[in-house]
């Protein structure tokens, strides 16, 4: 308490009384005395450009309790480095973290070098923050030999240790994509590794708290400070399962709205995006497109903002009419014409779709029953097929899908029509496993084995934590799923479980 007035004082005498800045929350802190240091979520970077990069960092001394800082903007300060000692700044400048934002920054870097390594750090009063690594993309149309990045998704915060990152901030990647339950909303509970702090998250101060608590792990903050991110969110962000202003236990939309709006602010609050994804009340555009000189097209899709409403409820289910409602959408009409539009226009020799949920037909039960996940692909069978024909016929070279969710490892074939497999093989899907969501897993349950031998579509499932490597190259793409043994326990070794290949004009993994 003693330290928290004592910092509130010297800052405001810092600040002096003759400055006229004005804010929503006073006027600016220049240069304010912090009792501790205020980095304490680290830095991160995200949405690289061939010119920019978003940097990102907060000030928070109390974080695990809407971070503690005195109602008033604060200065911070930037800068840039061409070199890991920060010894050659090629730009700085100033930022304002505002409390309205959580005291967050977003510094959305330009001018730089396309496709070279850069250091960043912040300072704020006396205080300065880690120095993280990022890099740029390369220039547009740029010959490019070689992309290499990670997908994560899934890191419940409870039931396991985040060892996967700490091995992920060794590999040699330029990027990494998240996609999606970055945080879990569930409120603390007990018998787990680690709990949540507070009830289930419905306010901004709840969802922050819950942002902060994430990163209070070193190994999350290491992986940021070591790559860019490009996220993507999924349902825990917000609520389990929720589809567009629906929720999973039918609370009015107008109610639903409210707690959307505070989670999506919460989201953008600690996610390097840039300015074009800031939210306006229950909005935030998230889908966004990226271009890795002349070898990837990558788009980032949002399957939860714009959906409609799960059909014969979220569950696993008979394919019910709803499932094949015409008018069920998985992306929403304006952002599924955008996607095709850009697959349209595309140059790039791959076209990554990163995104959330599983595209492949999944019959999950054993025997001659059919029953599907309805909150997946599988619940928006028209949205699929249009999506898996529009593959098959305007041919967009080397379609690969990026997903999460699921908790479980998986490579897929897309046929042109999901149900049958006797149709072509339009795409390559990649489902990567979870940092830490349901725990320590084994190599594949016999249930998970019995669900495998019915889906033709399967190339390879596994059941335990991890992520995917992925090397791209103009000619082959190469995936490793990296798994870890156990997240219960500390210091878990990681291996590479299986290794697939997709080759250039050739729709299908292999093994490699
Ligand atoms: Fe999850």
């Amino acid at each position: 308490m003693l330290d928290r007035r004592a910092f509130l004082l010297s800052g405001l005498t810092a600040y002096g009384a003759s400055a006229r800045a004005l804010f929503a929350g006073g006027a600016v802190l220049q240069s304010p005395k912090f009792p501790t240091s205020p980095f304490t979520l680290g830095v991160c970077s995200g949405d690289p450009a061939p010119d920019g990069v978003v940097l990102w960092t907060r000030l928070a001394i109390d974080p695990l309790n809407g971070g503690g800082m005195p109602r008033q903007p604060v200065e911070v300060l930037w800068e840039i480095a061409a070199d890991d000692r920060m010894s050659k700044v090629v730009q700085s400048g100033k930022a304002i973290a505002s409390p309205d934002w959580g005291h967050t920054v977003h510094v959305e870097a330009s001018g730089l070098q396309p496709h070279r390594w850069y250091w960043y750090r912040f300072r704020a009063g006396n205080e300065v923050s880690p120095i993280g690594r990022t890099r740029t993309f390369p220039a547009p149309g740029a010959a490019v030999e070689r992309l290499r990045f990670a997908i994560a998704s899934c890191q419940h915060f409870e039931v396991g240790l985040y060892t996967a990152y700490r091995h992920m901030a060794d590999e040699d990647l330029d990027l990494v994509m998240h996609l999606g339950d970055y945080i879990y909303e569930n409120a603390g509970r007990e018998n787990f590794v680690r709990k949540h702090v507070g009830g289930e998250l419905t306010t901004l101060n709840d969802y922050r708290n819950r942002y902060a608590q994430y990163r209070s792990d070193p190994a999350l903050r290491a992986v940021h400070a070591q790559f860019p991110f490009l996220v993507v969110w999924d349902d825990h962000e917000v609520d389990n399962n929720y589809a567009g202003l629906y929720d999973e236990s039918g609370t009015p939309v107008e109610q639903f709205a409210l707690r959307r709006a505070a989670a999506y602010r919460a989201y953008f609050e600690h996610m390097p995006l840039r300015r074009s994804s800031i939210p306006s009340g229950a909005m935030l555009q998230l889908y966004r497109p990226f271009t890795y000189g002349t070898l990837a097209n990558i788009l980032m899709l949002d399957t939860r903002q714009y959906r409609t409403d799960q059909p014969c409820g979220d569950n696993v289910q008979l394919i019910c009419d709803g499932a094949r409602d015409a008018r069920a959408t998985l992306l929403g009409d304006a952002q599924e014409k955008w996607l095709m539009d850009r697959l349209d226009r595309s140059r790039a020799g791959w076209n990554l779709l990163g995104q959330q949920i599983p595209i492949a037909p999944l019959d999950r039960a054993p025997g001659p029953e059919h029953r599907y996940s309805m909150d997946k692909w599988d619940g928006y069978q028209a949205s699929r097929s249009r999506l898996l024909k529009f593959f098959g016929t305007r041919k967009p070279s080397n379609p690969i899908v990026l997903a999460g969710d699921v908790h479980n490892n998986w490579v897929n074939d897309l046929h042109l029509n999901a149900d049958d497999p006797k149709t072509p093989v339009v795409a390559s899907e990649f489902v990567g496993t979870s940092i830490t969501s349901a725990g320590d897993g084994s190599d594949m349950s016999p249930s998970m084995k019995a669900v495998v031998s019915e889906n033709e579509c399967v190339r390879f499932a596994n059941d335990q934590r991890g992520y995917v490597r992925f090397e791209l190259k103009p000619k082959e793409l190469r995936s490793d799923y990296r798994v870890v043994e156990y997240v219960s326990r500390p210091d878990a070794p990681i291996k590479t479980r299986a290794s697939f290949v997709v080759e250039e004009g050739h729709p299908g993994a292999k093994p490699a």
